[in-house]
């Protein structure tokens, strides 16, 4: 049975001093689960939130980095910065760093390789568009963006990624995937896994992302081959979030 891991995703929200109150309130919200917890925060939070995680379930991710592990990049963070501060987790290519900040199939492969170098565990982000999916082309776009970010990948690699699938029109709108249709993606996710890598297929994690919260997480984190979820909006307030952890 594979676990349920379900991260936080605060994007540009929060600074160091909301941290403090976050972590105040919501690591004796979970103390309790079974379920793999994971913040996700800015990177001028994630000192502070390596620090207060200490000692509880909660387990810090980073939402972004660069490939290489020093130079002249101004404004970058490398994955060696990330591992000396104890961060566990980085998202790779979320849509809004794909759609804003240029990341690209190429570099997102680049990263998961500089990420697993570096002993940092990559939460993967894929999903289509609006026009993608009225298009009837979800499958073939989804699937291809999983074999790319994957290239040069092992098997042992590929067991300490997870992939999150999150269509972009269902990101911070309030319009959830219906559990179906989020499942049946994930399937075919995996489907791709197992053509690529055999029998590994089922263990390896898959989110769902996309305006998930309290009142939908069973749901969807019930279904066949959705390993839980990777939160936004919703991660942002302590109660609410530990809900979402502790749907079951
Ligand atoms: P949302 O964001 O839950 O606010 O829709 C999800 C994400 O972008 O990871």
């Amino acid at each position: 049975m594979r676990r349920k891991v379900i991260a936080g995703n605060w994007k540009m929200n929060k600074s160091p001093k909301d941290v403090e109150e976050f972590m105040e309130r919501f690591p004796g919200l979970v103390s309790d689960t079974e379920n793999e917890v994971i913040l996700c925060v800015p990177f001028i939070d994630l000192c502070k939130a390596v620090k207060l995680s200490k000692g509880t379930n909660v387990k810090i991710g980073a939402q972004n980095m660069h490939f290489k592990d020093s130079g002249a990049y101004t404004g970058e963070i490398s994955p060696k910065m990330l591992n000396d501060l104890n961060v566990e987790y980085v998202i790779i290519g979320h849509s809004e760093r794909r759609e804003y900040f240029n990341e690209t199939d190429e570099t997102v492969n680049l990263k998961i390789k500089a990420a697993l170098t570096h002993d940092l565990k990559p939460i993967v982000c894929v999903g289509e568009t609006l026009e993608q999916r009225e298009a009837g082309i979800t499958k073939e776009f989804v699937t291809g963006q999983v074999r790319n970010a994957l290239k040069e990948i092992t098997e042992d690699e590929l067991k300490k990624i997870i992939i999150a699938y999150e269509p972009i029109w269902a990101i911070g709108t309030g319009k959830t995937a219906s559990k179906e249709d989020a499942n049946e993606v994930c399937k075919w996710i995996r489907e791709e896994l197992r053509a690529l890598y055999g029998d590994v297929a089922d263990e390896i994690i898959i989110q769902y992302g996309g305006s998930v919260k309290s009142s939908n997480a069973k749901d969807l984190f019930e279904m066949s081959d959705i390993d839980g979820g990777l939160v936004g909006g919703a991660s942002l307030e302590p109660e609410e979030f530990s809900k979402i952890v502790k749907y079951n």
